[in-house]
C-alpha cells in the first residue's frame, strides 16, 4: 500500500522550501498533521502560507489544508492519505464497526413501490444507536488508531450527527471525547452530546470557526481529530452500509440513492459497489440550495459554496472533501437534486410505510428516487424502446435526529412537494354569490385545503386558495377551469414567499396618511439566535415596520418576512444596512403574491 506522506514544510515568505516522499506506509493520521513553518515568522501573513500550503498539496495530490492556528509563526494543515482505490475494498471488509453499530435491516416500503410501480427498498440507518449512520465512520477511525495517537483523547467540530458518532464512540471506548459546536447550536443538541459523556465546547457563530478551534485543540492536546467526512477511516466505516446492501439483496438492483453532504457516505458505498457490482448504479442525491458535490463534478473541480440552505442540515456542507470528490468523480453515476418541499414528500412516503420519521438530509436519498423513477418513466415512454432494468432502486434512509418543531413546516409542504396540493391566487368580483360561483368552476370534486379572502377594492377581491389535486398537471387543471369562467387565476405552487408567509399573514393595510409607494418588502433568514432580531431592529434608522411575520420552522434559522417605508432618497442606506446585517434576503417587493394580497391599494385607503 502505497500513501504519499508529507513532511514539514519550511515556507519563506510564502514561497515553499519543502521536501516530501512517497514510502510504504500504514495510514496513520498522527503522520498526516504537518506544521508549517516560515523564517520570517511575525512578518509573514498566515494567508500566504495557506496559499503555498495549498499549491504544495495540489502537486502532492494530497487534500487541502484546514488552517487551525492563525499566528504568523506556524500554521497547522491536515493532509489526509491518497489510497490506492482498490485499498477501499480490504478497508471496509476489515473496518470495525459492529461494536457500536448494528446490521440495519434492508425493508421493503410496500406502499411507494405500489405507488411508483417499481419495488423500493429502504436501508434503515435511522436505528442505529445515534439515529444515523456516522457512528460506522466515527467508531472505525477511532478504533483503528494507536493507542499512543489517543492519549489526548479525540476533538471533532459538529453541531449534528457526527458530534452523536464521536461521542458514542469515545464512550465505548473509553476515551476522551471533546466536541466543538457554534455558539448557535440549539440546547438539545448539546445535552445530547453530554448525555453521551462528552465534553462540549461552545465557540464560534459559525461551523469554520468551531472547526479552526477544534483543530488549534487537537493540536494543543494531543488529541485525536476526527474529521466528519474526508478520511479513508470514515469513508470506509461508512463503505459498511454498501457491503450490508449486496449481501442483504442478491437479487439485482438498478441504483442505490444516497443523499450527499460532505461525500464521506457516498464515497464509501460507491468504493464498495463499484468494486463488487459494477453495474449496480450509485445516484448522489443533494438539495437545490446544498449542491457542492453536484457543482464540484460540473465544474471538473472541488466547488465552494458561498451559501448554503440548512433544511436538510446534515447535508448543509460548503465544501466536499478532497478524497471523497476523487473517489465520487471517478466511481458515482450521478447527482440528482431535489426541492426541500420533495424532502417533506419523502419523509411523508417513509412514515406512511414504515411509521418512522426521518430528517430531512435522511429523506434525501427517497426524494431523489422518486425524481428519477418519473424522469425514466416520461423517457421510457417518449422512447419504449429505450427499457430500462426491473432491478430494486434502493435508497440509504440516513438519519433520523430532528427537531419535533420542524415537523410542522414538513407536514404543511409535503403535500405540496408531492404536487398533491396546489396554491393559486384568483381574482373574484367583490360581490356576494363570487366565492360560490368560483367553486361551481373547479367542479363538484375539488377539495378546498386553504382559503384567504382579501378585499382589494370595491369591486375585486383576491383569494388564496389552496386546492387537493392529482399531480404536477393538476394546477394547470384548475387555471384552465377557472380560466373558462372569467376568473383570472395565478399559479403560486412555487412561489417561496407566499408559502412561508403568505398563508398565515392578515394583511399590510396601511393606515390613513400610508403611503404605499414607499413601502418596500423583503424575505429575510434571521439566525435563530438570542440578539438577532434586536440587531435587526437597532440598525433601522427610524424607517417604519409595516408588515412584520415570523414562523419558527424549528430551523437554525427564523423565516421573516418584513415591509418597510423607506423613501426612495433613502434605499441606497437600506441596501447598505442589509449588506451589513448579513443575514440572507431576497427583495420581495414585485412579487406577485404581495402585490395581491398584501400591497394596500390607493382604493383601499380611501
Ligand atoms: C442524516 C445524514 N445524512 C447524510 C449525511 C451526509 O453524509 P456525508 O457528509 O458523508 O456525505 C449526513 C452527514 O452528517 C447526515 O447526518
Amino acid at each position: 500500500m502505497a500513501f504519499v506522506t508529507v513532511h514539514p514544510v519550511i515556507l519563506d515568505c510564502g514561497k515553499l522550501k519543502a521536501h516530501y516522499a512517497c514510502r510504504e506506509t500504514a495510514c496513520s493520521p498522527r503522520r498526516n498533521r504537518v506544521r508549517l513553518l516560515t523564517r520570517r515568522s511575525r512578518r509573514t501573513h498566515p494567508q500566504r502560507l495557506v496559499r503555498a500550503a495549498q499549491e504544495h498539496v495540489e502537486q502532492t495530490s494530497a487534500s487541502e489544508p484546514i488552517v487551525a492556528g492563525n499566528g504568523a509563526a506556524s500554521v497547522y494543515c491536515y493532509i489526509a492519505c491518497s489510497p490506492l482505490k482498490n485499498d477501499y475494498l480490504e478497508r471496509v471488509l476489515n473496518a470495525r464497526v459492529y461494536e457500536a453499530a448494528m446490521e440495519t435491516p434492508l425493508e421493503s416500503a410496500p406502499l411507494l413501490s405500489r405507488r411508483l410501480g417499481r419495488r423500493v427498498l429502504l436501508k434503515r440507518e435511522d436505528l442505529q444507536p445515534v439515529f444515523s449512520f456516522k457512528i460506522r465512520g466515527a467508531y472505525n477511525m477511532i478504533a483503528l488508531s494507536e493507542p499512543s495517537q489517543l492519549k489526548g483523547g479525540v476533538v471533532a467540530a459538529s453541531a449534528g450527527n457526527h458530534a452523536q458518532g464521536v461521542a458514542m464512540s469515545a464512550q465505548l471506548l473509553g476515551i476522551r471525547a471533546t466536541i466543538v459546536m457554534p455558539c448557535t447550536t440549539p440546547s438539545i443538541k448539546v445535552d445530547a452530546v453530554r448525555q453521551r459523556g462528552a465534553e462540549a465546547v461552545l465557540h464560534g457563530d459559525a461551523f469554520d470557526d468551531a472547526q479552526a478551534y477544534a483543530l488549534r485543540l487537537a493540536e494543543e492536546r494531543g488529541a485525536l481529530f476526527v474529521p466528519p467526512f474526508d478520511h479513508p477511516d470514515i469513508i470506509a466505516g461508512q463503505g459498511t452500509i454498501g457491503l450490508e446492501i449486496l449481501r442483504k439483496h442478491s437479487g439485482p438492483i438498478e441504483a442505490i440513492f444516497v443523499p450527499v453532504g460532505g461525500g464521506g457516505l457516498i464515497a464509501g458505498i460507491a468504493a464498495i459497489v463499484k468494486r463488487l457490482r459494477p453495474q449496480v448504479k450509485v445516484i448522489g442525491v443533494e438539495p437545490f440550495d446544498a449542491d457542492a458535490m453536484y457543482q464540484s463534478l460540473q465544474a471538473g473541480h472541488r466547488v465552494r459554496l458561498a451559501q448554503v440552505g440548512v433544511f436538510a442540515d446534515g447535508v448543509a456542507v460548503k465544501e466536499v472533501g478532497t478524497e471523497t470528490y476523487r473517489l465520487c468523480r471517478d466511481l458515482v453515476d450521478e447527482i440528482i437534486r431535489v426541492e426541500n418541499d420533495e424532502i417533506c414528500a419523502a419523509i411523508k412516503d417513509m412514515f406512511e410505510d414504515t411509521r418512522s420519521i426521518l430528517e430531512p438530509a435522511g429523506a434525501l436519498a427517497i426524494a431523489g428516487l422518486k425524481r428519477y423513477v418519473q424522469r425514466e418513466t416520461l423517457s421510457s415512454s417518449a422512447s419504449p424502446t429505450a427499457g430500462s432494468s426491473s432491478g430494486a432502486l434502493v435508497a440509504v434512509a440516513s438519519g433520523a435526529n430532528t427537531n419535533f418543531d420542524r415537523l410542522r413546516h414538513v407536514s404543511e409542504r409535503a403535500e405540496i412537494g408531492e404536487r398533491r396540493e396546489a396554491v393559486l391566487a384568483v381574482r373574484i368580483p367583490e360581490r356576494p354569490g363570487a366565492f360560490r360561483s368560483m367553486m361551481n368552476a373547479l367542479g363538484p370534486g375539488a377539495n378546498i385545503t386553504e382559503f384567504n379572502y382579501r378585499y382589494a377594492s370595491p369591486e375585486v377581491a383576491h383569494v388564496f386558495v389552496g386546492l387537493t389535486v392529482a399531480d404536477r398537471r393538476g394546477a394547470a387543471e384548475a387555471m384552465a377551469k377557472l380560466e373558462a369562467h372569467g376568473f383570472v387565476a395565478t399559479d403560486l405552487t412555487d412561489n417561496e414567499m407566499a408559502k412561508l408567509h403568505l398563508r398565515h399573514c392578515v394583511g399590510g393595510m396601511g393606515g390613513p396618511d400610508f403611503s404605499p409607494a414607499n413601502e418596500i418588502v423583503y424575505r429575510f433568514e434571521f439566525p435563530e439566535r438570542p440578539g438577532a432580531l434586536a440587531r435587526f431592529l437597532n440598525g433601522l434608522r427610524g424607517w417604519n415596520i409595516t408588515l412584520f411575520h415570523y414562523r419558527n420552522h424549528g430551523s437554525d434559522v427564523g423565516r421573516v418576512l418584513v415591509g418597510l417605508q423607506v423613501p426612495t432618497a433613502e434605499r441606497a442606506a437600506f441596501m447598505e444596512f442589509v449588506e451589513r446585517l448579513g443575514y440572507s434576503y431576497e427583495d420581495e417587493t414585485q412579487n406577485i403574491a404581495y402585490r395581491l394580497f398584501l400591497r394596500p391599494t390607493q382604493a383601499s385607503l380611501t
